[in-house]
């Protein structure tokens, strides 16, 4: 089958690797892709939310199912426009309708689908520029740190966190009244700090039947010992060592059952990823985001852990028959670290000369921010290249990603050497 995959960055060079080890699969198409992609798959260069050119490039090359890797399509509908139009509507879908996908699109829309689901989450209160006041009365009755969160999509910048009760209340009026994330911020959620270690956990679900895929550990911010600011994140590990069966066992029945059933009582038709961001409270789960796709880099690890042919995977949550698949999963370590451009998360240039990523031995390189420049393979993003390798222990893993990466250079090329410090 010829199959079609949203999305430009290391996510989706790592499904896109996966998909084209499938004996069923025939072409394999990415839109708009990079030069990872363009190695195993025919790049086509159009936006992951121009639904009408998709729709071209569907029809045109006869495209059986579509991936989709990011959020904004997700949010915006894409899934609902395929079946809303007649041509496409027997092209299945891997991501949720735009009803479901506000799990992620809404925070406040997140909160209340915990609430009403009894899934354990931190204390919270939502808040419009009507009723400022009594947000600032909220601010005052909690303890410090103040978390703050823009309800809708901040390209990973709408959350907050603060120390100080005046510069609280100073964030919480530039959000609603000054609009500090548009229209993301006409609603704002407050909630109690939750002191912890943060984890994910992933959940296929066909919109009846789940599987739950393994867990991560996402390194989001710039500098070693997790200090500066948040990237989309510089490196991960799979499976989270501390995530022991009871743990694990808790995260099941607390969290991923009471959400696959929640999606179905609450009618949120549901066929994709779900990714639940945890934290860890002293013995017990809770709830700190859902994303409604795989993360990144997490993709990086979790998915070549998974045994299983990855068309097949995803022809059973198209055809509802999830359950009915044996998941197979690699017991081994496997961890990334992401090389990036000098300068991000903050301005950075782009264009800059790959070198000796062929010589890797031994590691998975998956392609983030980059390009193809007169046949060159060059940086064309703040995060540009994934490095994955597998141990027996995340330590040996990572000494493989780190021996490997000395190999690789391209002009004030970045990345985090301290990965898995904390655990
Ligand atoms: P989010 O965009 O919701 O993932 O939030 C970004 C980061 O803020 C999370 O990864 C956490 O590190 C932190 N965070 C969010 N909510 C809380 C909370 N209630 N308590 C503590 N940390 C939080
Ligand atoms: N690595 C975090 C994310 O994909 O949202």
């Amino acid at each position: 089958m010829n199959i079609l995959i949203l999305g430009a960055g290391g996510r989706e060079h790592t499904i896109a690797w996966k998909l084209s080890q499938s004996p069923k699969l025939t072409q394999l198409f990415v839109a708009p892709g990079n030069a990872g992609t363009s190695e195993i798959a025919k790049n086509i260069p159009i936006g992951v939310t121009d639904f009408n050119e998709i729709k071209e490039a569907v029809l045109s090359n006869k495209i059986d199912m579509v991936i989709v890797g990011p959020e904004d399509p997700l949010v915006n509908g894409v899934h609902d426009y395929f079946l809303n139009d007649d041509k496409l509507k027997h092209v299945p879908v891997i991501g949720p309708q735009k009803a479901a996908a506000e799990l992620e699109g809404s925070k406040e829309f997140a909160k209340e689908f915990m609430m009403r689901h009894q899934i354990p989450t931190a204390a919270y209160q939502s808040f419009t520029s009507d009723n400022l006041k009594e947000g600032f009365e909220f601010l005052e009755n909690l303890n410090a740190p103040y978390v703050l969160k823009a309800d809708g999509l901040a390209a990973g910048k709408g959350v907050v966190i603060l120390d100080d009760l005046e510069k609280a209340k100073e964030e919480l009026r530039s959000m609603l009244v000054d609009k500090k994330f548009g229209s993301a911020s006409t609603t704002v959620v407050i909630e109690e700090f939750l002191a912890g270690i943060e984890l994910s956990v992933f959940v296929l679900t066909d919109g009846n039947g789940y599987k739950v895929l393994p867990t991560a550990k996402d390194y989001k911010r710039i500098g070693e010992g997790d200090v500066g600011l948040n990237t989309g994140g510089m490196g991960a590990i799979s499976p989270v060592p501390f995530a022991d069966q009871k743990f694990m066992d808790k995260i099941h029945e607390r969290i991923v059952v009471p959400t696959v059933e929640g999606l179905k009582k609450d009618h949120l038709p549901y066929k994709g990823f779900i990714f639940i961001g945890l934290i860890k409270v002293g013995d017990d789960p809770f709830v700190i985001e859902y994303n409604v796709r795989l993360g990144d880099p997490e993709t990086e690890v979790v998915v070549p852990r998974i045994k299983n042919d990855l068309v097949e995977v995803f022809q059973a949550v198209a055809s509802e028959q999830l359950n009915q698949l044996d998941l197979q999963l690699d017991d081994r370590t496997a961890t990334t670290v992401m090389l990036v451009s000098g300068g991000y998360p903050e301005a950075y240039e782009k264009g800059k000369e790959i070198s000796g990523y062929d010589q890797i031995e031994d590691s998975l390189v998956f392609h983030a921010g980059t390009t193809l420049n007169k046949g060159r393979v060059v940086t064309n993003g703040g995060r540009v290249m994934a490095i994955t390798s597998f141990g027996d222990d995340f330590k040996q893993a990572l000494k493989k990603s780190y021996q490997n990466i000395e190999k690789i250079s391209f002009d004030r090329m970045n990345y985090r050497s301290d990965i898995g410090f904390d655990l």
